[in-house]
């Protein structure tokens, strides 16, 4: 079967979701997480944008090694170049120039005029081709572009050696019917179209961020841009377990396929939310809570009597841990851990698995039963942060008057280190003794508590978004005890954020 090419730019335009910043740890797991999932391409960053952009895609490039890694550029020669030494590790590297070239674009923002557009992209990707040979030239706006100055345009970049041509609807504007005729209406009128991979970039203004993609599939279009989640500016991209599952699912439909393995979908979908601190609605398309629970009653006897009569797609496909019978408990040793990691899919080296099989051992004191999304948040939230801090305990005292007073224990350089302060209830009060050790004016920008399974015994999940300078990092701390959680939470947080003693 004909493939599509995924190319996932969750860490560049899903970066440019707002209040989401991925540092360069981040980068690399989320990116080997996505080499994992199978994705042909993974756009890294926007070199020029800041250093840290730069080192995240240059990290990315030196990390994975199946897929292209991309770095975009606009059609100027500092940021192709920035790009260039930012990519120059990867196996397979790829340049992405980009220039708007609908009418409003050019008049109100870039002030150029169709002729010089014309000119300054094809000088640009003949520029890009002299470090990389694959090159992707995008015409930002292009849903809103006259489509016959983008068959002239197209038909230029092609012969300066661009390789793939990226189509985008940038404002979420086009209709699924309309981008599938404008897509082949720009296929057939450009000269040399037929050497070349089309691209799909959508996004969801209007909700129709995944349909115009496979409505843009349908008009020939055999890359799609998305993002994990569907994170991505203002409203989002088309979300990548929402396009492979409607080629997977309707395959026969569009007779194409793609080469993502769909059971990391859900581990992906996870990892992205806990470093990014975007949680995804309960409704969100294939990986959202809801999506394979049944309320009513009708199809609830549905379920019960064949799961096709109300599910389209099996959890397990997309790699959603289903109790299956398989249950873990206080007796169960190392060796049947092991196993169950392995029944879900988990690759851990020994030494994670170790740590994991501890965390597991922990949890078995308190909970008679540990699920399956016990076991996979306490897999994904190894976050590897330089351990400059680790935790050692906490006790917290509330006088008759409701004051509250925290002590913590810290372990730096095996040096033991204790505080206690007061605060506004115990986290408040823990917070404030860990900054009286780390004598660092972090901030928390946002605290939230969760359960990771329904029951009373569920381990909470602490998620915090912290902030030292201008760095901003999500962090999340795990535990049956909320307080321990929001513990960890933090100084996973102020490791990540390089603090040191
Ligand atoms: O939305 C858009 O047009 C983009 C381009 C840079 C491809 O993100
Ligand atoms: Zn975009």
């Amino acid at each position: 079967m004909e493939k599509v090419k995924i190319f996932d730019t969750t860490l560049r335009d899903g970066e440019q979701t707002p209040r989401v910043n991925l540092n360069r740890e981040d980068k690399i797991m989320i990116a080997r997480q996505l080499e994992k999932l199978g994705v042909d391409i993974i756009e890294a960053g926007f070199p020029i944008a800041s250093e840290g952009d730069f080192l995240g895609v240059e990290a990315v490039a030196r990390t994975v090694e199946k897929p292209t890694v991309c770095a975009l550029a606009r059609c100027v020669k500092a940021d192709i170049e920035r790009a260039a030494e930012a990519l120059k590790d990867a196996k397979h590297p790829r340049i992405h120039v980009f220039l708007a070239t609908s009418d409003i674009h050019l008049t109100y923002k870039l002030k150029l005029s169709r002729e010089e557009a014309v000119a300054r992209a094809r000088e640009m990707v003949a520029y890009a081709k002299s470090f990389v040979d694959d090159i992707q030239f995008s015409a930002e706006d292009a849903s809103r572009t006259d489509k016959d100055f983008l068959c002239e345009i197209f038909g230029e970049v092609i012969r300066a050696g661009a390789t793939t041509i990226n189509i985008p609807d940038t404002v979420g504007f086009i209709q699924p019917a309309e981008y599938a005729d404008f897509i082949a209406y720009i296929r057939n009128n450009t000269e040399g179209m037929d050497k070349v991979t089309i691209s799909v970039h959508c996004h969801d203004d209007l909700g129709l961020g995944t349909a115009n993609a496979l409505g843009g599939v349908m008009g020939g279009a055999r890359q799609v841009e998305c993002t994990v989640n569907g994170l991505g500016e203002r409203a989002g991209n088309s979300a990548l377990e929402e396009v492979v599952m409607a080629l997977d699912t309707r395959g026969k439909y569009y007779n194409l396929g793609t080469n993502v393995k769909t059971r990391e979908i859900y581990r992906t979908s996870k990892l992205v939310t806990s470093l990014t601190g975007v949680e995804a609605a309960p409704t969100k398309s294939v990986i959202g809570m809801n999506c394979f629970l049944h309320e009513s009653g009708i199809h609830q006897d549905g379920i019960l009597k064949n799961r096709s009569t109300y599910e389209i797609m099996n959890p397990a496909k997309i790699g959603i841990p289903m109790n299956d019978g398989i249950v873990l408990g206080k007796h169960s040793g190392r060796h049947a851990f092991k196993a169950f990691l392995q029944h879900h899919g988990f690759e851990l080296s020994e030494k994670k698995t170790d740590k994991a099989f501890r965390e597991f051992k922990k949890l078995t004191d308190n909970k008679k039963y540990v699920t399956v999304e016990d076991i996979t948040a306490i897999v994904i939230d190894e976050v590897p942060a330089q351990d400059n801090f680790r935790f050692v305990s906490y006790q917290s005292r509330t006088d008759e008057n409701g004051e509250t007073e925290v002590t913590v224990k810290l372990v730096n350089d095996g040096r033991e280190l204790a505080a206690t302060a007061v605060g506004n209830g115990q986290v408040d009060a823990a917070y404030k003794a860990i900054n009286s050790i780390i004598n660092r004016p972090v901030e928390i920008t946002d605290y939230e508590i969760c359960a990771v399974s329904g029951k009373s015994d569920a381990l909470g999940e602490a998620k915090v978004r912290m902030k030292l300078g201008t760095r901003e990092i999500n962090t999340s701390g795990l535990d049956m005890d909320v307080i321990k959680a929001s513990i960890l939470a933090y100084i996973q947080g102020i490791n990540k954020l390089g603090v040191t003693f």
